[in-house]
């Protein structure tokens, strides 16, 4: 994690982590539970600074295959699909107003940034959101991509769902050799499949209500926390009334004790799977893409979306774009960073 700026004990944290591995492996075997961690704050997101520390990605989804080009951020601004709103919440959203005509090519524009700041073991992310992209064809989502070749880094996928399902899921993506460990893992949510190797990864679904979707947005939105420790990858989400205290009343300068949140959604323990040797450094991003090769595949599209011609591409993307899009977009309050208590001593209100 070289690029937390101004704070250079970050990858000696990282190293102290690899180094004390094994015993944290036993005692996350034996204790089957995340390790509840005091974490001080490292860097905020957040206002008329949101977009300072991301790069824009300025090319086609080359990676998911979704009908949309991503702007860079110069057309991102001047389209009015990443702004600042009057609440100061940071917005990214698909282009509702390009009238799209049938073509053998068709996309829209869209929003996929990157962060410049890298995280890994010893880091806590908090997402506060109130609107997740949703609606046919949409596909948004929140998640960590490793340095290097996929998936030779990892990739943490934190929100992540299409169209209009009703709930939120998580994934782990590596390289073969890595597992869900299903039998130490305390989570709330249903354990979907176990090898993170697969093309869909090793998935959780979130049982919790209003993960994402509709309901999600009429809920007020909510917090997503993700714990990367040595002992494991642990996801959490509540609905807005939910928030735990330490987070709802937490400035951008105040620690944040983990201890008191209780199981989370997502439990990735590190039994069956050495995070050390299947995830790099991660950088955070966020994308919205279009049908592509989840939302877009016909058999999938067709579970939570009927449409005249059960075509993802033509009775989503081709046309006016309003009312269709009117909900692909994100609006964030803030994300957070933080560092464990003691793999980074000194560290305190860095913003
Ligand atoms: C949508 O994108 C895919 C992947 O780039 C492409 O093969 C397909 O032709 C596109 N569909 C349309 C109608 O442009
Ligand atoms: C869980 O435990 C059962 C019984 O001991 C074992 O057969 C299975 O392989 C274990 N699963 C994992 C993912 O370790």
């Amino acid at each position: 994690m070289p690029n937390i700026s101004g704070i250079p004990v970050t990858p000696q944290a990282i190293m102290t982590g690899r180094k004390s591995l094994p015993l944290l492996s036993l005692l996350a075997a034996s204790l089957a539970a995340q390790v509840g961690a005091l974490y001080y704050p490292l860097r905020e997101y957040k206002g008329t600074s949101f977009f300072d520390r991301w790069d824009f990605y300025g090319n086609v989804d080359d990676t998911t295959w979704g009908n949309v080009t991503y702007l860079d951020r110069a057309d991102a601004v001047s389209e009015g699909l990443a702004y600042v709103n009057s609440a100061g919440h940071a917005i990214m959203k698909v282009d509702n107003t390009a009238n799209i005509p049938p073509a053998p090519q068709v996309d829209r524009g869209s929003i996929r940034i990157t962060s410049q700041d890298t995280y890994g073991a010893g880091n806590l992310i908090l997402l506060d959101l109130v609107h997740i992209p949703y609606g046919c064809s949409v596909w948004p989502s929140f998640w960590t991509l490793g340095t290097g070749t996929w998936p030779d880094g990892g990739e943490i996928d934190i929100i992540e769902a299409i169209n209009l399902m009703g709930h939120n899921q998580y994934a782990l993506h590596t390289t073969p050799g890595c597992k869900l460990d299903t039998n130490n893992s305390d989570q709330t949510g249903q354990v979907q499949s176990t090898d993170c190797s697969t093309p869909s990864g090793c998935v959780v679904a979130e049982t919790k209500a209003d993960s994402y979707g509709a309901g999600f947005a009429q809920a007020g939105g909510g917090v997503y926390a993700t714990q990367i420790d040595v002992s494991g990858i642990y996801i959490w989400f509540w609905s807005r009334n939910n928030v735990p205290e330490n987070i709802k009343s937490a400035s951008s300068t105040s620690a944040i004790d983990t201890s008191a949140w209780g199981p989370p959604s997502a439990a990735f323990p590190s039994t069956t799977c050495d995070h050390s040797q299947y995830f790099t450094a991660q950088q955070l991003v966020f994308t919205t893409t279009l049908c592509g090769d989840w939302a877009g595949v016909p058999s999938i599209y067709s579970q939570t979306c009927h449409t005249p011609k059960n075509s993802c591409v033509d009775d989503n993307i081709i046309g006016p774009g309003s009312p269709t899009y009117d909900n692909a977009y994100w609006e964030i309050s803030y994300v957070r960073t933080y560092v464990a208590a003691g793999s980074q001593p000194g560290v305190s209100g860095s913003n």
